[in-house]
């Protein structure tokens, strides 16, 4: 059991007991992609992929890192906070430095964290490590910030110290996720709302295209300041458009001829996007699965030939999936460039979808198809393990440390 895995490593690593320990969970994105930054709508949930933490305050004033799952650690002075050439400890050091420029007084801490969220495979296991360990200083440290602020202290965390211009979403969702339910976020005003999603009637499976989304950063960026390009050109004519999220398909075709082909097929694309959010909670709403899955073939649509954020091995998946019994939709989820398709699916079709589109994607790329299905639960929260037996002699930290 991965707390118990956690607060076990703790102990031996720094031989105190009684760390908190706190489960910080990834998330999908059922609908509503690159339109968070956009100020428009998303659509997500918080899944059973998680990462648990064991955090405690060491009284000295290092703060001692170490990840369980890459056997690796970082330690670094409080007050002497930086990004560092350790990539994973970036995302924690990052939440630090935070709450710091926050005027949050930081004292040293300890911390060893693992889980099963898959890097790199679009499931926001970097959201996952900032909520996680910006919830656990913030019951430490007994600053009490309410959740939002939590959301935004991860956010600057992944700006600043990973140097993805991420939107909210992803953190968003990690700490407000709710069991069963999906919720829309409304970029702009932050304003929220929960819809109930039974995945007894329909079970939402990933399938993981296997490339890691290494080129994301720089082209996520990218597609950042095709948006922004696009308000720019927009306000010339109509200046109470701030983000995209304001703009119409009216507004872009009647100044087309103003955009680059690119840029305008940016904007297009997301402001389709945020129509399609609406529209899919109108769908749920009705109970409507086939609509809403119609919606997510339309997106993956979209994030493949406007927003060219898609890869072959995302659209010969999305392919597969499409028209198979039982198979309400399928899209490419979160930054692109690699990571899974979500795919909703009627429970008794699970077995032969994951069967065909394995075949598919054997067939294409003659490997093994790794799927998972996921189920909605709890965002952020603190957790236990069992009593764990007192150790008199820590064990060492692991080498290179
Ligand atoms: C990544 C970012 C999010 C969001 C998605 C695309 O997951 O972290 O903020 O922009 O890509 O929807």
């Amino acid at each position: 059991m991965p707390a118990q895995t956690v607060a076990t490593a703790f102990q031996r690593h720094f031989g105190y007991t009684a760390p908190l320990l706190v489960r910080a969970p990834g998330r999908v994105n059922l609908i509503g992609e690159h339109t968070d930054y956009n100020l428009g709508y998303v659509l997500p949930a918080a899944i059973d992929k998680e990462i648990y933490f064991a955090v405690g305050l060491n009284s000295g004033s290092e703060i001692r890192l170490v990840s369980h799952d890459l056997n690796d650690c970082c330690t670094i002075a409080v007050d002497q906070l930086h990004r560092t050439d350790t990539q994973w400890a970036n995302y924690l050091l990052g939440v630090a430095a935070q709450l710091q420029k926050r005027g949050v007084v930081l004292a040293g801490f300890d911390c060893v964290f693992g889980g099963n969220v898959p890097v790199g495979a679009g499931m926001s296991s970097s959201a996952a490590v900032e909520c996680g360990l910006a919830f656990a200083l913030d019951q430490l440290l007994g600053t009490r910030l309410d959740k939002m602020t939590l959301a935004h202290v991860a956010q600057k965390a992944e700006h600043e110290y990973a140097g993805v211009m991420c939107g909210l979403m992803d953190q968003f969702a990690s700490l407000f996720g709710r069991p069963s339910q999906v919720v829309r976020l409304d970029c702009r005003s932050l304003d929220y709302e929960y819809f109930p999603f039974d995945t007894d009637a329909c079970r939402i499976v990933l399938c993981n295209s296997g490339v890691k989304h290494s080129l994301a950063s720089s082209e996520y960026n990218k597609r950042r300041e095709e948006c922004e390009r696009g308000v720019h050109l927009l306000q010339q004519h109509h200046p109470e458009v701030k983000s995209l999220r304001d703009a119409t398909l009216a507004q872009l075709e009647q100044h087309r001829a103003e955009f680059d082909e690119v840029t305008y097929r940016r904007c297009r694309y997301v402001v389709e996007e945020n129509q399609r959010v609406l529209d899919a909670c109108a769908a749920l709403q009705r109970h409507d699965l086939a609509g809403f899955g119609q919606l997510m073939h339309a997106s993956h649509a979209g994030l493949r030939d406007d927003y060219e954020v898609s890869c072959l091995e995302l659209d010969v998946l999305e392919e597969a999936a499409r028209g198979l019994p039982g198979v309400y939709g399928a899209r490419m989820m979160g930054g692109g460039f690699g990571g899974c398709t979500i795919n909703l699916v009627a429970p008794e079709q699970v077995e032969p979808f994951i069967r065909e589109v394995g075949r598919a994607y054997q067939q294409r790329f003659g490997r093994e198809l790794e799927t998972y299905q996921t189920s909605i639960v709890n965002g952020v929260s603190e957790t236990r393990a069992e009593a764990l037996p007192s150790v008199n002699h820590p064990a060492p930290l692991p080498d290179n440390c």
